[in-house]
This record gives C-alpha cells, sequence and structure tokens, in this order.
C-alpha cells in the first residue's frame, strides 16, 4: 500500500482497518508512545508500533510482517488478552505499604532517593518485555520482566517498610528472581530503557547482601564468582555440585542424562581444572570491583 513516508506501522495498519479490511483488530490508544497499549510484534521483534516508522523497517519497500506479541494468548488478530500481565503484576504487591502513616502531611522522599527509582518508574506497562522474554516461553510460572522491574521499583522506595518480606517472595519463590537467563531480550524491546534485566541483577543483589543465600540461584552466582576469581575461568564441573548441594541426590540424578549428553557431544569439562595463566590479573579485576563498591 501507498503510505506518507513518516507513518509509522500503527498509522499503516488503522489504514488497512479503514480503507481494506474493517474487521482488522487491533488496540491503539494515545498513538504518542505513552498508554502502551499497541504492542505487536513486527518482523519477530516486539514494538510499540506507534513508535515504529515503516522507513525503518522497510526502507525499499520491503514486506513488514506484524503479528501479536508473544507470550499471552491472541483474543483476535493482533489483540492479545493481557490478563495473565497483570495478573503477574499483583503477585509483586505493586503498591506501598508503609508500616504506619505520617504524624501530619506527607510522606517525605528526598529527591536523591526518587531520582534513582526514576528508570523503574518510567515503566508503561506496554508488556514488550513479557512478550519477548525466553524464560516465559518455556516456564508460564516465571514471573516475568515487567513485574519484577515493578517489584524492584518498590524495593527500593524508602517509604516503603516491607523489604525483607518482598526480598523473601522474590527469592523463594517458584518463577522468582533466579529464573531469569539473562538473554537480554526485555532490555532490548524496551521502549523506555527500564531495562528489566538490570532490575532483576539489582533485586539478586539485594537478596543475597540481606543474606538470603539459600536458594540454587543464589549457590550458583557464588560458585560462578568464586571460580572465576580463583582460577579465572569457569569450573563447569563442580558449577552444579556447588550449585545444588552435592547431597541433594534427587537433583544430582537429575543431571546425569545431561552429563551423558554432554560426554557423547565431547563437552565434558577437564577433570582437573587448572588456572589461566596471569590469573593475577582477574584477581586484580575483581578487587577494583569490590573496592569500589
Ligand atoms: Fe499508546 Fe502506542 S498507542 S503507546
Amino acid at each position: 500500500m501507498d503510505i506518507h513516508q513518516s507513518s509509522t506501522v500503527l498509522d499503516a495498519l488503522i489504514h488497512v482497518r479503514e480503507e481494506i479490511d474493517g474487521t482488522l483488530g487491533l488496540r491503539c490508544a494515545c498513538r504518542a508512545s505513552i498508554c502502551g497499549s499497541c504492542g505487536m510484534r513486527v518482523n519477530g521483534q516486539a514494538k510499540l508500533v506507534c513508535k515504529t516508522r515503516v522507513e525503518e523497517l522497510s526502507p525499499d519497500g520491503e514486506t513488514l510482517l506484524v503479528e501479536p506479541m508473544g507470550n499471552q494468548p491472541v483474543i483476535k488478530d493482533l489483540v492479545v488478552d493481557i490478563s495473565s500481565f497483570f495478573a503477574k503484576m499483583e503477585q509483586v504487591t505493586p503498591f506501598l505499604q508503609p508500616d504506619k502513616l505520617p504524624e501530619s502531611g506527607e510522606f517525605i522522599a528526598s529527591n536523591d532517593s526518587m531520582e534513582k527509582l526514576l528508570t523503574e518508574m518510567n515503566c508503561i506497562m506496554c508488556g514488550l518485555c513479557v512478550s519477548d522474554c525466553t524464560v516465559l516461553e518455556v516456564d508460564n510460572t516465571f514471573i516475568g520482566p515487567a513485574a519484577l522491574a515493578k517489584a524492584s521499583r518498590f524495593v527500593y522506595d524508602p517509604r516503603d517498610d516491607k523489604t525483607e518480606e518482598r526480598l523473601k517472595f522474590l527469592n523463594y519463590e517458584q518463577g522468582g528472581i533466579w529464573d531469569c537467563t539473562r538473554c537480554m531480550q526485555c532490555v532490548e524491546v524496551c521502549p523506555k530503557g527500564v531495562a528489566p534485566m538490570d532490575r532483576i541483577m539489582a533485586l539478586r543483589e539485594k537478596v543475597m547482601d540481606a543474606g538470603h543465600t539459600n536458594t540454587n540461584g543464589a549457590r550458583h552466582a557464588t560458585a560462578f564468582v568464586d571460580s572465576v576469581r580463583h582460577s579465572g575461568w569457569l569450573d563447569e564441573l563442580k558449577l552444579p555440585i556447588k550449585s545444588f548441594g552435592i547431597f541433594n541426590l534427587k537433583a544430582m540424578i537429575s543431571l546425569i542424562p545431561l552429563a551423558i549428553r554432554s560426554q557423547r557431544a565431547g563437552k565434558v569439562p577437564p577433570l582437573i581444572h587448572k588456572n589461566i595463566p596471569e590469573v593475577e590479573n582477574v584477581r586484580r579485576i575483581f578487587d577494583k570491583v569490590e573496592n569500589k563498591k
């Protein structure tokens, strides 16, 4: 179809609905990347279509593939059912829970503390991160990038008094912070720079600093760091043992098929894990980062 050079994908879709097929189902409202309602997949990646110019993706008139967002059931055409998105939001109690109200007036929060939350507060709940989350694709119990970024917004808010309860929930709940695989898709597609994965990593640090280290995820992270600090590279043989615990027989047995597949593929790590040459340089990096904190 012929469209203006500055047209967005949403303009094109509205043109289709008004001129070609009045039955086309799509969602939109503000047309200014504020309301978050026009999330769709364009050429396989989640985007706000009101913010995506056709010319950017189709400079020479290439065909664009527009699909509904992923990881949520389709209601009609380009409209998905967002109820699971909001159910996951509710799981993280997305509101302030102060123990007591101020005696008079309102809560005073410092500028500095609020500025630190600006990134999280930029979220417009468009769900693009949920659409392209590779964990949700295989495990619907994962709380997901949007809700976890929202959780971090309240964990770091000085007016909230339920930090400990929130951290415990995010740490121990199935589908919590340790299920993120750091694929970066949420960071890539977020139209507001919220970078949900970075928020999840900050929550991991926070739960470990608070002493909640008795999970597979926390042990995995610690084992990873210890191995690289000690030898300069990852001891893949010890990693699962340290993550699950050697006495966790069920977990150890469940790893046997993986070990057999790795062996067949010639990917079994060396039994004797040697330090890399000049490992002191790696240790110096660790010291620098830790002293910076
Ligand atoms: Fe509101 Fe696109 S229509 S964000």
